[in-house]
């Protein structure tokens, strides 16, 4: 595997640089970067609650993202490029919670319509897996994605995740997917 140059200069707390992305923990004053990518409709196209109607729905979602980190040690990262490090284009990563009753990550992703297609969202996935599980060894990595959502699935499957063979879906009806 290609060694990345970790040399990235930003303000930020880095969680983890790639070949062309840098991950962050989320911070407060990153509201409106979390309403332009979670208020959009077209982020929330499978999303039954649509897309976040003011701010403040960020800035409370924001806050549950900031606290995760120093709770858990881990939770969902700002995406940006290496080359614009402040730029927010997406929100990826990992959170720990759990699951009819098991401890499990929950891999989520949300990137900025004009970041899609570009293999930003497989990447930073992959980054944020690469950081966090080595440091959790046993947690299996989930996700919850709308059986329609077949953008969102089929980048589960690029990462090797497998829906339920058995069709289980969760309390909001979306299918459980698993790390094979
Ligand atoms: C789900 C989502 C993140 C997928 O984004 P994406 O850009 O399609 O996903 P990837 O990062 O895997 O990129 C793959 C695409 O980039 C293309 N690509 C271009 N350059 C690439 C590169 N260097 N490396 C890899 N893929 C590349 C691939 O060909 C593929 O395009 P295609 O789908 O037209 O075949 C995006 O659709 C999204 O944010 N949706 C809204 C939020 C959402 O539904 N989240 C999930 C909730 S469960």
């Amino acid at each position: 595997m290609a060694t990345v140059d970790q040399d990235v200069t930003t303000a930020r707390t880095i969680v983890a640089v790639s070949e062309r992305l840098v991950l962050t923990r989320p911070q407060e004053g990153d509201a409106e970067a979390m309403f332009a990518i979670h208020g959009d409709p077209e982020t929330n196209r499978y999303n039954p609650y649509g897309p976040q109607r003011d701010i403040a729905q960020a800035r409370e979602q924001l806050a549950g993202f900031v606290a995760d980190w120093p709770r858990d040690g881990v939770g969902y990262c700002m995406v940006s490029t290496r080359e614009e490090p402040e730029v927010i284009i997406g929100v990826a990563g990992l959170f720990l919670h759990t699951l009819d009753g098991e401890q499990v990550f929950n891999l989520y992703y949300r990137f900025r319509p004009s970041a899609w297609g570009k293999g930003y969202a497989a990447e930073a996935c992959r980054a944020a897996m690469a950081e966090a599980l080595p440091r959790f060894p046993g947690i299996p990595v989930t996700a919850l994605i709308r059986a329609d959502n077949l953008p969102s699935r089929r980048l589960a499957e690029r990462l090797g995740l497998v829906a339920d063979p058995d069709g289980r879906v969760d309390h909001e009806d979306r299918l459980i997917h698993r790390m094979a």
